[in-house]
């Protein structure tokens, strides 16, 4: 009998809990009965997700676009129902959709399945990271001004995860060729079906590869947002970054290991006027460090984001990161 009170203790705790979130949840149920207009009801929401201390970054960055984005998702994206009164046959399925985001903390994008990326649809779940990457805005405007790609460009995608970046290239960039590779046979699943969801399967092919297809194309840009974060740092982010896969965000301990070995052979698989264009976010500082004769141009972003660089293939050969000889790639 000696154990019985602290399992009481503990049960009632649990009970405590058990409790005071159901009350929650009927206190959101109860707000969003009461709102009239459909606007109301992303108010409402982005309210309650702020009261949560959820972490944003996944695909939005605050809480009025998230519960805007998850009321959409339940119209079905139909604009005729964005200004239309509240159809309250979607309370049940947004209540328990908001109630998940606060409980599980998972990323918006896994628990419906979709994510937006330069302006497309793309389907995800926890086997790939949930697009976001800042080069969108670059593939956009077809990488001008560093290189505007042409019909008949091609262009390779390293790390493709959700193959968000390939794809994009493909559509926003027509007649251009895509190889797009990843070593998480998981993942490249994701990025398969992704191509087929825009009808791609021509113009984007997917390679199970550490870093460079085994191909002998040359391309004229090679577009990456390989793993970056240091070791370290893993533990500390919020948790919604748990239930991404830490292959596609650890980068090594000072978070390079990727990114420099991406640099040292990127030269070979560029044709003499081709670019690199990385995303290495807040490892910029450390990259410098670690290649100080690299001619790092770094983007400004106008739609935010950060720790992007473009170098051109003739800076990676003048500063020696090329293997020269073709360090046994078919050179063809
Ligand atoms: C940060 S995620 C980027 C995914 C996608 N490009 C995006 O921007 O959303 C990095 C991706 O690189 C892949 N990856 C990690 N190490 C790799 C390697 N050595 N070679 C190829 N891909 C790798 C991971 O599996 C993951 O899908």
């Amino acid at each position: 009998m000696k154990d019985a009170e602290p399992r009481k203790r503990l049960e009632a705790h649990r009970r405590g809990i058990a409790t005071r979130r159901a009350t929650n949840d009927q206190e959101l149920r109860r707000r969003l009965e009461r709102a009239g207009r459909s606007e109301d009801w992303v108010a409402t929401l982005a309210d309650w997700f702020d009261g949560h201390d959820l972490a944003f970054g996944h695909g939005t960055d605050n809480s009025t676009d998230e519960a805007y984005w998850l009321l959409r998702h339940l119209h079905e994206w139909r604009d005729e129902l964005r200004d239309a009164p509240p159809d309250r046959t979607l309370l049940d399925p947004l209540v328990e959709l908001a109630v998940r985001r606060v409980r599980e903390r998972k990323p918006l994008a896994y628990l419906l399945g979709e994510a937006w990326f330069a302006g497309l649809r793309f389907r995800v779940d926890e086997r790939v990271l949930v697009p976001r990457s800042p080069i969108a805005e670059l593939i956009e405007r077809r990488l001008a001004p560093w290189c505007a790609l042409e019909p008949g460009d091609r262009v390779l995608d390293i790390g493709t995860g959700s193959g968000c970046l390939g794809i994009a290239v493909a559509v926003h960039c027509p007649g251009t060729r895509v190889d797009a590779t990843d070593v998480s046979a998981d993942a490249l699943a994701v990025a398969a079906d992704n191509v087929a969801l825009h009808g791609l399967e021509d113009r984007v092919r997917l390679y199970r590869a550490d870093l460079f297809p085994d191909t002998d194309a040359r391309y004229r840009a090679i577009i990456s947002n390989p793993p970056y974060v240091p070791a370290a740092e893993i533990e500390s982010l919020p948790p919604e970054y748990a239930h991404e896969p830490e292959l596609a965000l650890r980068g090594d301990a000072a978070g390079l290991g990727p990114t420099l070995r991406l640099l040292d052979r990127a030269a070979d698989y560029l044709l003499p006027d081709g670019v690199a264009i990385v995303e290495v976010g807040d490892s910029a500082e450390a990259l410098m460090q670690a290649r100080p004769r690299l001619p790092f141009v770094w983007v400004e972003l106008g739609r935010g984001g950060h720790g992007v660089f473009v170098l051109e293939a003739g800076d990676l050969h003048r500063s020696g990161h090329s293997a020269g000889g073709g360090a046994g790639r078919n050179r063809t």
